[in-house]
């Protein structure tokens, strides 16, 4: 009886394992690392840069360093990448589309209900791409530059007002959601 049932195994095992659920999973692996590899990079630059000159000073890295990095892992990796948000510091690079938008108010809903915001992803095929969205939680290193108004140094607060006359992204608590990082790749 034993013996059947593993040779049932054996034998059901290698379909399991293809079409087009193996291939998905795929994707999300390879989306989710993608995705991944931004913030530790953001939050070494980050704290560096704070250490180096003040909060204020560190500005530049999430404005010019951000991108830059987002542009070095797409050419290393064929997947497109940016951060989105709901309530966007920079509209012109972080508007989400709508399918971004669906998916940062389901994470939203998400953790209303309980689940862990640092948990919360999204991956799947839509149309001819593969898209993915991980959610950014607000950490006590984001306070300084996205947190209550009387967290934010004058210095913060007038360099954001230069560069971000539309910033709607202050006011944040730690463990909401800020935004989220979002890749994509065309399918073959
Ligand atoms: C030193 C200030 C500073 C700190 C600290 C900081 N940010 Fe930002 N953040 C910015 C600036 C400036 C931008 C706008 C970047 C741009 O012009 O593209 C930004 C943009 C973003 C965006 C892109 C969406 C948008 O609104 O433009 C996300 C997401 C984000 N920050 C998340 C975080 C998270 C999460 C943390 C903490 C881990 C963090 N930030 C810490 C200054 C900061």
């Amino acid at each position: 009886m034993k013996k059947r049932l593993i040779v049932a195994a054996v034998l059901i095992a290698p379909f399991a394992a293809t079409g087009a659920y193996a291939n998905e999973d795929a994707l999300l692996d390879e989306a989710r690392q993608v995705a991944m590899s931004l913030p530790p990079r953001l939050m070494v630059s980050l704290q560096e840069e704070i250490g180096r000159s003040g909060i204020g000073g560190a500005i530049p890295v999430c404005k010019e360093m951000a991108p830059k990095m987002a542009g070095e892992i797409s050419k290393q990796t064929g997947w497109q990448i940016r951060r989105v948000s709901l309530k966007t510091r920079n509209e012109s690079r972080a508007t989400p589309d709508a399918w971004e938008k669906t998916a940062l108010e389901e994470f939203d809903q998400r953790a209303a209900a309980g689940e862990q915001p640092s948990k919360l992803e999204k991956g799947a095929q839509v149309g001819t791409e593969y898209r993915y969205l991980k959610a950014l939680p607000v950490q006590t290193l984001c306070l300084g530059c996205h947190g209550l108004p009387d967290q934010l140094t004058p210095e913060v607060k007038a360099a954001l007002r230069q560069n971000y006359p539309g910033d709607q992204a202050t006011g944040y608590t730690e463990g909401q959601i800020r935004g989220a990082i979002s890749v994509r790749k065309r399918l073959p």
